[in-house]
């Protein structure tokens, strides 16, 4: 503090001037305006000033809120300003935070020797001092609850270490507190949490709110004074960075259950990297040429080119390895495009970038039939920041507020799909919107806002989807894939498509097709082995011994073939067995090294590392295996029963690279670190075992799972036809085939329901049972245009079904077929024929009545015009009595069509001459008031049954019967109002068709064209 006499410096606490002796002015405790003893107000701020200095709670208890708002001003003016502008971009959204609470205590001793304004400022410099040590590792502060400072790291700015930076602040904390005789007690807690503006009565507030937040604040209140507590969210980030101790059953007010805290002790003299074993990550060995080529593309993407890039190679060639090279490479670009040079003492710890692009991944997973969308789902999740423990209503609220965010005027249009897509229910109308749909419009519909939605978001920042292992991708993806390279010339787009050279699988024609589609924003990586040179460095790079005999060094290279991966697997088991260690810093090889074998192949090298596990701890990674590649935590611990050890055995995993962490979003996953281990792992396991491995498997994901048990089905399919579990297998094949036609992935379906036949006839299932599969691949092979092979299936269906109406409907689908399809008009009506036979005569079931009125159509276009009316008579008298509103609709429609086709194409026909043409006409009238009387009453709920033409369908039939051209347009406007609610895409075209030609009869020339 400055003397206003002599100008002297004077340290804060001082009342006088040690110089002058001059009374020092004293300062508001809340915002440093001079005061002058008498007055009892700041009057700068407001702060009430008497008394209010004799007791250091006093102090506290006011001013918080306004040492917040000062806090403001301690920040670096250009760090303030990098705040603001990462507040913009990411208020609103749901992030990866920690939270740190700190709490400074040790104050009331001090009180009683130092004079009250020596007191007022000691609490402001403390504070000034805590946001300081934020602001250096670029955490936010946010502001105080109770008596704690709230500072939050990985919002608004985000680097991929914030937790370790979080940890870095309180020990920087504890330390200067200390050497001020002061304690802080500081408690951390990591998880996804939402950040943005908040409004408090004094001013607003960029912070973060949910639950997890409670639990830092919590633990800090359990911390003892110069004690730091984190929850097992940061502890599970830093735990290679730095020691703890675990601090079990910790019970935290408002939590019913205990928790398990660790307690900060100190950085880990040798801080791990997140993977692998120290020392044994090489910079990447060659592929300059390849690596220049990725990064010319991500240039030139960020230059806002949209590209596509494949980069193809074996397993374990180094294709993962290039991807993680260019997330660095852009982190660093972005980096020193942004300015962020960090200063000496304090280096920035590999942030992430600041420009706006964002980088996506997803990946797919090999388990039997791949699961539709998977990466994309994948990706998704990402987006969207959903977690393990959100709530269906959470989950919800969550795609709600991203799609709004985006494309806020397509969310009734987008959500529906999003909803069918991922199971999700809005609790609204949304939910229901679908119903009436054919899977093949869901399908199409649900790919459209698929590519909206990716384009969408590469509209708003640069958008890099990574799709990693491409070669176990569904149909599906593949052909969201191939739509989006029509986006590329468009929008800054880029697709980075990793996958194996499978050439029976369709991803090996992604190359063709960007070819066609892209050719100049497209271009293939291909990776090779390594050449010999290279993998030789390779091996010096990773195991750096002088004294390696050349033969051991020979050996490596020759039996990994130049594969990297092999490479560190052959090393990797060199180390296991001890014949390889490290002293002082260096590799050294032992004597013996040179007579040691290593195993042929990599399955074997990798299987003699699994063996070298302790048993539990290969018990464990075997159970993981079974579950598969990925394999959710929960699901492991479920199957293991290890709860307390599991954690344990995963770090030793992780530490011997066996598996890393895939991901903890939504819920924690691991993966194996290639497939290759998993396959290894897998196979070293005895046959007996392994079925009531995957039966526990099986079990666990029904008993965890169940409330979204559909996402499952592929999966549980899977691992009960390995546990042996006949009927479960069956059960869960037909569901899985269902779910797959459901979404329109015809050729998954039908092997679904193939191995589901097999399985079948194999275990001797019969009568309905049988039926209804066959029934299944029998009118899906019809849709798919495969009519023998539909008509083999339903034939068999309808030889098994014990119920005659329903070998009625079979018959029926049959004669449709032959009718329609086809062009076999005969057989067509000898199945009608067999239909009508077939339907039990008491029988008023919906299944009875659509029978009649299929025979009854089936007759009137085979010019048995007595016949069919007399059918659809009959189905109509059925859905009279029994009030089936959407066959009457259908049905009415049918009748008034009979007429006017019978007047129209057989007014000679024998049938008619029988009947008064006025009659006729008034039956016809009838029937067309009938029909729009029903399909008035139904026109708005969604189709139960999938009518002839979809409801609008019908009201273009029914506008075709009338001559008068006022109904005529009035019924083809309907038309096209209801095909387009339901998406009818034919009824809209022909509606818009007919009107049309109509408009134009009438001379009305600009309607015809605009309906046209
Ligand atoms: N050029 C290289 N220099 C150094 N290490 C490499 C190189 N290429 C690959 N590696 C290492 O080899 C291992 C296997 O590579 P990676 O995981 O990228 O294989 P991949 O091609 O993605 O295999 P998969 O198809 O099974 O996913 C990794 O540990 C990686 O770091
Ligand atoms: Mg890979």
């Amino acid at each position: 503090m400055q003397c206003p006499k002599c100008q002297h410096e004077n340290p804060s606490e001082a009342l006088f001037c040690r110089k002058c002796g001059t009374k020092l002015p004293s300062v508001c405790p809340c915002c440093g305006n001079d005061i002058s003893p008498q007055d009892k107000f700041c009057m700068k701020c407001g702060t009430k000033l008497d008394g209010a200095t004799n007791t250091i709670a006093e102090v506290n208890a006011p001013t918080l809120e306004d040492v917040h708002a000062q806090s403001k001003s301690w920040i670096p003016d250009e760090l303030a300003k990098k705040y603001m502008s990462a507040e913009q971009q990411a208020t609103g959204e749901n992030r990866p935070i920690t939270a740190l609470f700190a709490d400074i205590s040790g104050f009331t001793p001090l009180s009683n020797t130092q004079s009250s304004e020596a007191m007022f400022q000691l609490v402001q410099d403390c504070f000034r001092e805590l946001v300081g040590i934020v602001a250096r590792y670029e955490g936010s502060i946010s502001g105080f609850r109770g008596d704690a400072l709230l500072a939050l790291f990985g919002a608004p700015i985000l680097h991929e270490n914030d937790a370790e930076r979080a940890i870095l602040v309180a020990l920087d904390m504890c330390s200067i507190m200390q050497e001020r005789g002061l304690d802080v007690s500081i408690g951390l807690n990591t998880a996804m949490m939402t950040v943005g503006e908040i409004q408090t009565q004094l001013h607003s507030e960029y912070t973060a709110y949910g639950t997890d937040i409670n639990l830092a604040k919590r633990l800090q209140e359990a911390a003892e004074p110069g004690q730091i507590l984190v929850g097992t969210g940061t502890h599970r980030l830093t735990r290679r960075v730095f020691d703890f101790e675990a601090i079990h059953d910790l019970s935290v007010k408002g939590f019913t259950q205990t928790v398990t805290a660790y307690s900060v002790q100190q950085m880990k003299a040798h801080p791990e990297k997140l993977r692998g074993i120290e020392g044994l990550r090489a910079k990447m060995i060659g592929r300059e040429h390849e690596f220049s080529d990725l990064k010319e593309a991500a240039d030139l993407w960020l230059a806002g080119q949209g590209q596509m890039v494949s980069i193809v190679g074996e397993a374990g060639i180094g294709k993962s390895r290039l991807v993680s090279e260019l997330r660095e490479y852009l982190s660093s670009k972005c980096d020193k495009e942004s300015g962020r040079q960090g200063d000496k003492e304090n280096p920035p710890l590999s942030p992430l970038p600041l420009v706006p692009m964002s980088l996506l991944e997803g990946r797919c997973v090999s388990i039997g039939q791949p699961i539709s969308y998977w990466p994309f789902l994948d990706i998704l999740h990402t987006w969207f920041g959903l977690v393990e423990d959100d709530t269906e209503a959470e989950r919800v609220q969550k795609v709600r507020e991203h799609i709004q965010e985006l494309l806020s005027d397509r969310c009734d249009d987008i959500l529906p799909y999003l909803g069918h897509l991922m199971n999700l229910k809005f609790g609204d109308d949304i939910d229901t919107r679908l119903k009436g749909y054919s899977p093949e419009q869901v399908s199409h519909h649900t790919m459209m806002r698929l590519r909206d939605i990716f384009v969408a978001l590469s509209q708003k920042q640069k958008l890099l989807l990574i799709l990693e292992d491409l070669h176990w991708a569904d149909d599906l993806s593949l052909d969201l894939v191939s739509l989006l390279m029509d986006e590329l010339m468009a929008h800054p787009l880029m697709l980075l498509c990793v996958y194996r050279p499978e050439q029976k699988h369709r991803v090996w024609r992604l190359g063709s097709q960007a070819q066609r589609k892209c050719l100049e924003r497209y271009r293939e990586i291909q990776l090779q082995k390594l050449p010999p040179a290279y993998s030789r460095r390779l091996v010096q790079e990773l195991l750096d011994i002088d004294d390696l005999p050349e033969g051991v060094r020979g050996m490596i290279l020759t039996k990994s073939e130049g594969n990297p991966f092999f490479i560190e697997e052959v090393i990797r088991s060199l180390i296991e067995r001890e014949v390889v260690y490290r002293e002082d810093e260096r590799w050294k090889a032992k004597e013996g090294i040179a007579h040691i074998s290593v195993p042929d192949t990599i399955q074997s090298v990798v299987l003699s590392r699994v063996d070298r596990l302790a048993s539990e701890a290969k018990y464990v990674l075997q159970c993981a295996s079974v579950i598969g590649r990925l394999f959710k935590h929960k699901l492991l611990e479920h199957l293991t029963q290890k709860q307390q050890e599991l954690d344990g055995y995963i770090t030793e995993f992780e530490e011997r690279d066996l598996i890393y962490e895939e991901r903890t979003i939504p819920e924690l996953e691991y993966a194996f670190k290639h497939a290759l281990t998993q396959e290894a792992t897998y196979q070293g396991i005895l046959e007996q075992r392994r079925k009531s491995f995957h039966r526990e498997v099986a079990r666990g994901i029904e008993r965890l799972y169940h409330e979204r048990i559909q996402d499952f089905y592929e999966e549980l399919a899977y691992h009960w036809e390995r546990s042996g579990d006949n009927e479960k297998t069956l059960e869960y094949l037909i569901k899985a085939g269902k779910k797959a036609a459901k979404q329109y992935l015809n050729d998954a379906a039908i092997n679904y329901y193939t191995q589901a036949l097999e399985l079948a006839e194999e275990i001797g299932i019969s009568g309905d049972r049988l039926a209804k599969i066959y029934e299944l691949r029998g009118f899906l092979y019809d849709g798919m245009c495969f009519y023998e092979e539909g008509i083999d299936d339903i034939s068999k269906a309808a030889g098994l079904y014990k119920s005659g109406t329903k070998r009625a409907n079979m018959y029926q689908a049959i004669s449709r077929a032959y009718e329609w399809s086809i062009g076999d008009r005969d057989e067509a009506g000898k199945y009608a024929r067999m239909a009508i036979e077939a339907v039990d005569p008491d029988d008023k079931s919906r299944d009875a009545s659509l029978a009649y009125e299929g025979a009854g159509t089936v007759f009137i276009h085979s010019i048995d015009l007595g016949k069919g009316e007399k059918f659809l008579r009959k189905a109509l008298s059925i859905s009279e009595e029994m009030g089936y509103k959407d066959l009457l609709a259908t049905q009415y429609t049918l009748l008034a069509w009979f007429y006017d086709y019978s007047f129209r194409w057989r007014p000679d026909d024998e049938y008619w001459l029988s009947y008064d043409e006025d009659d006729m006409r008034k039956w016809q009238e009838d029937a067309r008031k009938k029909a729009l009387l029903y399909l008035k009453q139904i026109e708005s709920e969604p189709a139960t049954y999938v009518t002839v033409a979809g409801y609008g369908g019908l009201y273009l039939i029914l506008a075709l019967t009338f001559e008068d051209e006022k109904e005529n347009i009035y019924l083809c406007q309907k038309a096209l109002r209801v095909g387009a609610r339901s998406s009818e895409g034919w009824t809209m075209v022909l509606a818009a068709l007919q009107l049309g030609g109509t408009y134009q009869g009438q001379g009305k020339i600009d309607e015809a064209i605009e309906v046209y």
